[in-house]
């Protein structure tokens, strides 16, 4: 049977207003199981994770599946699953926890490549703990970040490796498991972002090397919260700050405050939604999510390359996105034009591509694009040929036009 984009299209309620989405990697529209998911949670008797009462027990369920459910999307183990307000919050966190382990002289790599949330919780952290930040650049040629690039840096005071599984600006796929062979040969914990990286493949983080995965529901058809996966034995070696009376377990020592079970309840649903999206998928939930996250990765590399063959025969247009290894995200620019008059423009039409830095700062400024970035079309599972059909026409009418 295969993937099914009509199927897929119908359990999206959003769809419904017509507009074509290419603002996924900003996050993506949200199917009718996990909204139903998230009303049930909130509309069914409500208490604190415990044991003594229906509501209680209820709410622990939510939690514990919810950590299933996340390990089995990314091949890691439940019981080192933390979930928080967003991957920024969970990265500043733990930042701040493993700085505390550091001495002055001790030194940790950021990318340029990378989101921000993935850079200045490092520098900070640095700052406080008196060690030195290193850059690792990328080629904005050919949009490549390489292990040779990160090896540079590496000194064996190296702590932290902080490494994006893919640009959310450029869907660059640097070499992680190579990257991370590199740091652990000197010591160093691998911390990736995989916020936009796990919205378009199949993710196994311990083949990717990944000591620390970082990720966002919002981004892969889920609700809004943040996901960090670790080993347990890792995070069972840190001592957060933490309230005194909160649990002291692992994972519940690194989730400050009371849990957001609703979206939690939402996270199983969007993990279960994304399990079903290959209708031939059989076997553990694991297994089905793997099938089912190489589906898209193929359905949206095919309309990937519909959008680049289309946009090879507009004028003017230049396409930022080049590494041999990547997600479907197109970074635009059209010299002598703005993009943010692109990204007006397309709006007009129902065709949602914003312009901008997206937050991947560095990485705007080393394309020469500074703070205010170019023309982002990004994909998700929903996404279909009549919206590349807009966008290609309005693109042409945009660039034919004064
Ligand atoms: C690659 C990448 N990393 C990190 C983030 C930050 O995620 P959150 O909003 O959960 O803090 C984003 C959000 O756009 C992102 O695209």
């Amino acid at each position: 049977m295969g993937y099914d984009v009509h199927a897929v299209r119908a359990r999206f309620p959003a769809l419904a207003a017509g507009f074509a989405h290419f603002d996924g990697p900003g996050g993506s529209q949200v199917p009718d199981s996990v909204a139903a998911a998230v009303a049930a949670t909130m509309t069914s008797p409500l208490a604190n994770r415990g044991s003594v009462t229906a509501a209680e027990r209820a709410s622990d369920e939510i939690v514990l599946a919810a950590r299933c459910a996340m390990a089995d999307l990314l091949g890691a183990d439940p019981r080192g699953v933390v979930f928080g307000r967003s991957m920024t919050a969970l990265t500043f966190d733990l930042a701040r926890t493993l700085a505390a382990t550091w001495s002055p002289g001790d030194e940790v790599i950021v990318t340029r490549l990378d989101h921000d949330a993935n850079i200045r919780p490092w520098c900070y952290a640095a700052q406080e703990a008196g060690a030195t930040v290193r850059w690792a650049g990328f080629d904005p040629r050919t949009a490549e970040l390489t292990v040779a690039d990160v090896a540079r840096e590496l000194s064996s005071r190296t702590r932290v490796v902080a490494v994006t599984g893919a640009s959310n600006l450029l869907g660059t796929r640097p070499p992680l498991p190579l990257i991370a062979a590199a740091a652990h040969e000197r010591g160093a914990l691998v911390v990736v972002d995989g916020v936009h990286l796990t919205a378009h493949a199949p993710v196994d983080v311990a083949a990717l090397g990944a000591d620390v995965y970082a990720c966002s529901p919002y981004k892969f058809l889920g609700p809004h919260c943040g996901v960090l996966a670790a080993a347990p034995d890792l995070l069972e070696s840190l001592e957060p700050a933490k309230l005194l009376p909160s649990p002291d377990t692992v994972p519940e020592r690194f989730e400050l405050g009371t849990l957001p079970y609703e979206l939690l309840a939402g996270t199983t649903a969007a993990v279960d939604f994304l399990a079903g999206l290959d209708p031939d998928a059989s076997g553990t939930r694991r297994q089905r999510l793997t099938a089912s996250m190489a589906a898209v990765e193929r359905y949206e590399d095919g309309l990937r390359r519909r959008i680049e063959e289309g946009l090879a025969r507009l004028p003017g247009v230049t396409v930022h996105s080049r590494a041999a290894a990547r997600t479907p995200t197109l970074l635009l620019s059209f010299p002598g034009r703005d993009p943010h008059d692109a990204y007006r423009f397309l709006a007009e039409r129902g065709v949602n591509a914003p312009a901008g830095a997206f937050y991947a700062l560095e990485a705007s400024r080393r394309l020469g694009f500074g703070d205010r970035g170019a023309l982002r079309v990004g994909l998700a599972p929903y996404v279909d040929d009549g919206d590349v059909d807009r966008l290609l026409a309005g693109l042409g009418e945009f660039l034919s036009g004064p």
